[in-house]
């Protein structure tokens, strides 16, 4: 199939680019090469075309012909502060918006997007009381005091983490989380007026070779084994005990090119999967690991925290694994093994 493909240049876009054409698809890679993401000046990659998806002309020469568009450019990271917000809704809302106008003036059908775990929010928890719930908010007193689960919103009593599937509610915290909301929302008023098929394809934690080292906008995989680099600690927040699903580059990459070759057998709408390992890890456990490959220096757990974190968040693999035969590959314990000593992007 002749894919365009967004955010070329990025970790994952690089990835899916070269799962995509080991597949025997045509690839034409579009990147922006913002220089928050790529620093000043960086040269562009082989086989990638420098375009700007908020650029409509410049989508209209290369869009044509194309059978499906996979969507990675975004502005990433929780954001530092409510000033990031503009910069969020430019790229990424606007950015969709544009590129899905451009779609429709082409005339492509399907769309394969990068959506995020982020939706979800706080995440799906069970209160022995009151069955399946969203967490109340966790307060600042409770934090202080070493008391980092989050509590029942009705009784206040102790709730467990559950695996979040696709049918939960939207709960978007940050303004990448809002972001990423309005970007399956616009997809599905493009599947709307077009009589469009789009797959959003909810990230759990990306990590892999490759990965950009760390930035105020990193995710924890990067900040701890740049740390590491420096020969330092990795400095573990909360009690360690939080837990994620790390889900390994490459596996993205082979959920990417599942849903660019079955989009057209889906239903028209949006169909939102969540890729992930399907193993929950902790972040002490990855920060221990990792530290243990390289023989460097112990973690640190600092009690510290963000109030905007998330607690525990992992997720249900299964819709994933019937709806696109997509299923894992790489285990936590071999990939985050392998982290500790691979290239990070500088
Ligand atoms: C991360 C990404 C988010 C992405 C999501 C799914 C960032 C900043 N966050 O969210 O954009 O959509 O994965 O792919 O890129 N922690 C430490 N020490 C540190 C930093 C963090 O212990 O130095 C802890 C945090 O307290 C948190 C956990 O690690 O409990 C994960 O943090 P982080 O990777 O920043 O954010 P996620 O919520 O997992």
């Amino acid at each position: 199939m002749k894919v365009v493909l967004t955010g070329a240049a990025g970790f994952i876009g690089r990835h899916i680019a070269d799962a995509a054409e080991e597949a025997g698809h045509e690839v034409t890679g579009l990147d922006a090469m913002l220089p928050q993401a790529h620093g000043q000046g960086a040269g562009l990659p082989a086989k990638v075309v420098r375009a700007d998806i908020r650029d409509g002309r410049a989508l209209d020469r290369l869009l044509d012909g194309a059978d499906v568009v996979c969507h990675q450019a975004a502005t990433v990271g929780n954001g530092v502060d409510t000033q990031d917000l503009p910069g969020y809704a430019n790229h990424n809302d606007l950015g969709t918006a544009t590129l899905l106008a451009a779609m429709a003036r082409a005339g492509i059908p399907h769309l394969v997007m990068a959506s995020s775990m982020v939706v979800y929010g706080d995440g799906l928890y069970a209160c022995a009381r009151h069955g399946g719930l969203a967490p109340a908010p966790r307060v600042e007193a409770d934090l202080e005091q070493g008391r980092f689960d989050p509590r029942c919103p009705r009784c206040g009593g102790a709730i467990e983490p559950r695996l979040i599937d696709e049918a939960a509610e939207f709960a978007p915290k940050t303004g990448y989380a809002a972001s990423k909301v309005a970007q399956e929302h616009y997809a599905r008023a493009w599947c709307t007026l077009q009589s469009g098929r789009a797959i959003a394809l909810r990230y759990h934690n990306a990590y892999g070779p490759g990965m950009p080292a760390d930035t105020p906008y990193s995710g924890v995989a990067a900040i701890f084994r740049s740390a590491l680099e420096r020969g330092e600690s990795p400095q573990v927040f909360e009690d360690g005990a939080q837990i994620r699903d790390f889900v390994h580059v490459n596996d993205i990459a082979r959920a990417n090119v599942a849903a660019i070759e079955s989009i057209s057998a889906h239903r028209p709408g949006v169909t939102p999967y969540n890729i992930c390992s399907g193993q929950t890890y902790t972040i002490g456990d990855m920060a221990r690991r990792l530290s243990a490959v390289t023989g460097g220096p112990e973690p640190v757990v600092s009690g510290r925290f963000r109030a905007f974190d998330v607690r525990h968040i992992a997720a249900s693999p299964q819709r994933a694994r019937e709806g696109l035969g997509f299923e894992a590959a790489v285990a936590p314990d071999n990939g985050i093994a392998e982290l500790a000593t691979a290239p990070l992007r500088h």
